[in-house]
């Protein structure tokens, strides 16, 4: 085979099968995060590569690399790749998009729902035995969902499949965008555009669904949280570093904040004290595309990009989800 790629973790043996079909395949067998120079290594001999989130792909780790001709994220969110970079070095990038819409907004419901209705501290507090006799007629109070008004920060793909799930449930829904929805996709998600502090003062509910870049670092921080009611669940299944953790922390335990449901952290895996000091948060290690069906998707996704930028399968030359189609003519 004229053609060798790296897989920086295990994958699906039948997405691998299907790579080795077309090419050479060297997969690491464990799941960890590799250092910049082992990344530049590892890098140095492949023709292509997959990689997930925390295998963070910049200039300095393609830099002399005269051989790497794609980069596949297992991701639909690439702020683990300095595009630009990649673009000057005429390397194609690809990501992992739509294949996990649905099943990430029926994620972030979940989280919504935990943390309202605080199934996972009762859960903690029935497991540890403390349910036993009558209990109080007014505890574990949550605060309810249906009914609600729910606000989007965030509107792309994800954040409509999202909104759509809100009309099951009663709730009017409110969004903030940097640019507004065509109408008719306003009318089919029912779903009304306001600016961002609107949102924040009349959402009985928040979802995050931002794309993690430098104007969105702490795009909810302490005077964001200052405005949103003390009722209100957060839910954050878009990334770390969106919501400023320690603030987000201080209000929970506050009270100013009736709870959260996160799924990304600012520099995870480690989580803040603060934040898994409580009980009010609901909190899981990014999970939210892990469906079996969709892991799955995305994985052949993001194989069928990688071989369609060297010159394999049935998109030859045509990588379904490029992020830097400038590149093609240089490839
Ligand atoms: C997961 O966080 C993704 O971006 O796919
Ligand atoms: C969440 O688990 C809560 O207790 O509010």
């Amino acid at each position: 085979k004229s053609h060798s790629v790296w897989v920086s973790r295990p994958l699906f043996p039948e997405v691998l099968a299907h790579l080795a079909e077309y090419v050479d395949v060297r997969v690491e067998t464990t799941e960890r995060k590799h250092t910049p120079s082992e990344l530049r290594e590892k890098l140095a001999d492949v023709d292509g590569a997959i990689v997930a989130l925390s295998d963070r792909i910049d200039g300095d780790v393609i830099a002399g690399n005269r051989r790497l001709r794609v980069v596949s994220n297992l991701a639909v969110g690439y702020n683990n790749f300095d595009v630009p970079a990649l673009t000057a070095a005429g390397i194609l990038a690809t990501n992992t998009p739509d294949v996990l819409n649905e099943t990430t907004a029926d994620y972030a419901w979940a989280l919504l729902l935990a943390a309202a209705r605080r199934v996972s501290s009762a859960e903690r507090w029935l497991r540890a035995g403390h349910w036993r006799g009558s209990m109080r007629f007014d505890d574990w109070l949550g605060v309810d969902v249906h009914g609600k008004t729910l606000g989007i920060l965030g509107m792309g793909r994800i954040g409509q499949a999202i909104a759509r799930r809100g009309y099951g449930f009663g709730m009017p829904v409110l969004y903030h965008n940097r640019s507004r929805l065509p109408e008719d996709i306003e009318r089919e998600c029912r779903a009304t555009w306001v600016q961002k502090a609107e949102l924040l003062r009349r959402a009985d509910h928040l979802m995050l669904v931002l794309p993690y870049n430098a104007q969105n670092h702490h795009a909810v921080g302490a005077a964001e949280l200052a405005l949103m009611k003390p009722t209100a669940v957060l839910v954050n299944i878009a990334r770390g570093g969106i919501i400023d953790d320690a603030a987000l922390a201080v209000a929970l335990r506050e009270g100013r904040l009736a709870a959260a449901g996160l799924d990304v952290f600012e520099g995870e895996p480690v989580v803040h004290p603060a934040l898994r000091e409580c009980e009010n948060a609901v909190l899981s290690p990014h999970i939210a595309s892990a469906s079996a069906d969709t892991r799955r998707a995305m994985a052949q996704l993001a194989a069928d990009n990688l071989l369609a930028a060297l010159g394999y399968g049935p998109n030859a030359g045509h990588p379904p989800s490029l992020l830097n189609p400038q590149v093609r003519g240089r490839a």
